[in-house]
């Protein structure tokens, strides 16, 4: 399966790709509700987490959210919208190092 996905890539032109990726981001933003941020600004992956907090309903324990390392704000950015679209009203408190 790697294989052939690495000759598809290979044979493809760079501009395909982008699209391809832009259409794929697209579509998962759909069906998770997770928007897309600017590339370079959700380092961790916060798609993982909140999948982690949904499996393990982690939204229903009471308080509110603390992110420690915020840096550019893409995955906190994620984490706010998906806590909007649940009306979840909890806050979330970054803190970032300089
Ligand atoms: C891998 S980046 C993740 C940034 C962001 N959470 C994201 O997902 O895009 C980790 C961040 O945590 C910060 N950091 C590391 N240790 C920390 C600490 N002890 N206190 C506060 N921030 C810390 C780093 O400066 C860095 O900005």
């Amino acid at each position: 399966m790697i294989k052939i996905k690495n000759t598809i890539r290979r044979a493809l032109p760079q501009v395909i790709l982008t699209r391809l990726r832009r259409a794929k981001a697209k579509f998962n933003s759909m069906i998770t509700g997770i928007p897309i941020v600017p590339p370079g600004t959700d380092w961790v992956g916060y798609e993982t987490l909140i999948g982690f907090m949904q499996s393990n309903d982690l939204l229903g324990v009471a308080g509110d959210l603390v992110e420690i390392g915020t840096f550019l704000g893409g995955g906190v950015c994620k984490l706010s919208k998906y806590l909007e679209k649940k009306e979840e009203l909890k806050e979330i408190i970054c803190n970032r190092l300089f």
